[in-house]
């Protein structure tokens, strides 16, 4: 049992190969330009949006890195001011305890030994103001500092004495204060039992000195620092920024916990680190402008950014490059391979009329020798030689007239092959118009290779979608290609047979099916028929051109053609048109 083949055109070599569309040159030019512009989008797309979207993520994977690494050095700034504010505070406490372990203590201690104490403490640390000594009534027993009004002073309903009293822990450091003095201080007191009674020791501190200490130790660009009790009154603070005991524009629940946060402030933006001291319920807050703090992140980003600009300009410019390059080529190619083509059709169309042309010559022959004959009788009609002869007919007008319609008939016959030949051989450049499928179907056929179906015992039917609309098409090409399918299913008839021309829309294309009862196409044969130059047809006959240039033709006008055939049973030689072609 033989099995039936289908090939596609496009699974076999095809002439147009590229699917440029074959059209003129401006078209190409077209066609070329929008290539261009599509490769430059679709290559820019594929390099530079990737690189751009790397680019951001490394942007911000870095910016937030450098951002927790500026509030990181800020904050530890901070622990490390913290730890020192602390130092500074117990070394004040172990001051005061000394005095209680100091040779010279008594328990109702001179003047000159309370400024004896006075003048140790001054010379550990010039911060301290005054020195005073309690009993555990609060009565300030002993005074030394500037303040003499205090010696006997009832420091009892003082809150920083209560609270010294009632904790278990032996010193208390004050928030800061007016106190009798009514000038801002605070107060480290320090409790001691001596003989089974309770004594207290208290240092009055200054707090512009305790500035003067805090800025010395702080260290960083645009940095400053203050400390802030916990309502939020600033303790000891840059007068730039404020004044002790003044409320602090940092929300004291904001900084319930030590952390960085950023902050506006009068417009600006600032980063702020607060860290709680461990020695009293201070917070330290120490805050950096934003562009200080973040300065190596903005320098980095502008890095960044110019990096990125520079890389995107020289990966486009590389595309541009490449893309012009290749189309140019491209270009070249399509020039030289249209030149090929047009060289091509022009050779095959020549060799196809040197063989029409010895068709022909019997052809036209046959009205020649009519035309002679016919001659030859009204010649006759005339002779009176002749006129005897019973089966002549009589030289009336009549007789003469009909004798001329038959020499008309062969002219006009005679007519038709030479322009049909030379419509075949004239060399034209493709014209697309609007044309009927149906129409040049039947130019095809009638006529000549009619008249060579019926000599060959082929019958020839037409099946035709009658509704067909005009379609775009060089009618001369198109011609070439039914032609020359016929002429393939006429030679594949070995004995009688018969040709279907049928034609009807498919979707969007018009199709037009050559079908024949002829030997077929051998299963190895399928992918070489569309090959230039394969034939299987005797020297002379065929030269191997017809279903290549065919195929190139159907292409070029957008559309395709299918091959069936079964070996011993026939073929059908599908072309589809495009309804709505459009010459680009
Ligand atoms: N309808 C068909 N039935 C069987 N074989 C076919 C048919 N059409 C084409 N072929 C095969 O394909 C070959 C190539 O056809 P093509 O039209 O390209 O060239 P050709 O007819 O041999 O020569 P040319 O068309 O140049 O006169 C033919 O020689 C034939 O073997
Ligand atoms: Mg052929």
């Amino acid at each position: 049992m033989k099995q039936a083949h289908t090939i596609k055109s496009g699974e076999a070599f095809s002439l147009a190969g590229t699917g440029i569309p074959g059209s003129n040159g401006d078209g190409t030019k077209k066609y070329f330009q929008r290539l261009k512009k599509r490769l430059l989008v679709l290559l820019s797309i594929a390099f530079l949006v990737p690189l751009v979207i790397l680019s951001v993520y490394f942007h911000v994977q870095f910016n937030m890195t450098l951002k927790n690494s500026s509030k990181l050095q800020l904050i530890s700034l901070a622990e490390s001011l913290t730890n020192t504010i602390d130092l500074f505070l117990q070394e004040r406490v172990v001051n005061i305890f000394n005095l209680f372990h100091s040779s010279a203590f008594n328990l109702k201690p001179s003047q000159q030994q309370m400024n004896a104490f006075f003048q140790n403490l001054v010379e550990t640390s010039s911060a301290f103001i005054d020195v005073g000594f309690l009993d555990k009534t609060g009565k300030q027993t002993g005074y030394a500092g500037p303040f003499s009004y205090l010696q006997g002073q009832d420091y009892s309903q003082e809150l920083w004495f209560t609270a010294l009293m009632k904790q278990a822990g032996n010193y208390y450091v004050s928030d800061i204060y007016m106190g009798f003095r009514n000038k801002p201080h605070f107060t480290i007191a320090v409790k001691q039992r001596v003989d089974n009674e309770i004594y207290v020791m208290r240092a009055t501190v200054d707090p512009d000195k305790f500035y003067l200490f805090l800025r010395a130790i702080g260290r960083g660009r645009g940095v400053d620092a203050a400390l802030t009790n916990e309502k939020g009154e600033y303790q000891v603070v840059d007068p730039n920024r404020g004044a002790p005991l003044e409320q602090s524009d940092c929300i004291p629940s904001a900084l319930r916990d030590s952390g960085v946060m950023e902050r506006q402030n009068d417009g600006n933006t600032e980063l702020v680190a607060c860290v709680w001291l461990r020695e009293v319920p201070w917070v330290l807050s120490i805050r950096q402008p934003l562009n200080i703090a973040y300065a190596d992140m903005y320098k980095a980003r502008q890095i960044i950014i110019v990096a990125t600009i520079l890389v995107v300009v020289a990966i486009f410019s590389v595309i541009l490059f490449s893309t012009n390059r290749l189309i140019n080529r491209a270009e070249a190619n399509e020039e030289a391979r249209k030149e090929l083509k047009t060289q091509l059709f022009h050779a095959a169309k020549l060799v196809s009329v040197g063989e029409l042309a010895a068709g022909i010559a019997h052809e036209i022959n046959n009205p020649l020798a009519i035309i002679s004959s016919q001659c030859g009788v009204i010649r006759d009609m005339f002779d009176p030689e002749v006129g005897g002869d019973a089966h002549m007919k009589p030289e009336t007008p009549d007789n003469i007239v009909n004798e001329l319609d038959i020499v008309d008939e062969a002219v006009n016959r005679a007519k038709d092959i030479t322009r049909k030949l030379l419509k075949s051989a004239r060399k034209s450049e493709p014209r697309l118009e609007k044309c009927n499928v149906n129409q040049i179907l039947d130019d095809v056929v009638d006529g000549l290779i009619e008249k060579e179906f019926q000599v060959a015992n082929i019958e020839l039917v037409k099946d035709y979608d009658s509704h067909l609309p005009k379609i775009l098409l060089d009618p001369d090409q198109i011609y070439q290609v039914f032609q020359n399918l016929v002429n393939n299913a006429g030679d594949a008839i070995e004995g009688s047979g018969k040709v279907t021309l049928s034609t009807r829309i498919k979707d969007e294309n018009i199709q037009v099916v050559v079908s024949d009862t002829g030997k077929g196409i051998a299963h190895e044969q399928m992918g070489k028929i569309f090959l230039p130059f394969f034939t299987t047809k005797e020297v002379g006959k065929g030269t191997g051109l017809g279903l290549g240039i065919s195929l190139s033709i159907v292409e070029s006008m957008g559309g395709d053609i299918d091959v069936q055939s079964m070996p011993d049973a026939g073929s059908s030689f599908i072309v589809s048109l495009p309804i709505n072609f459009k010459e680009v």
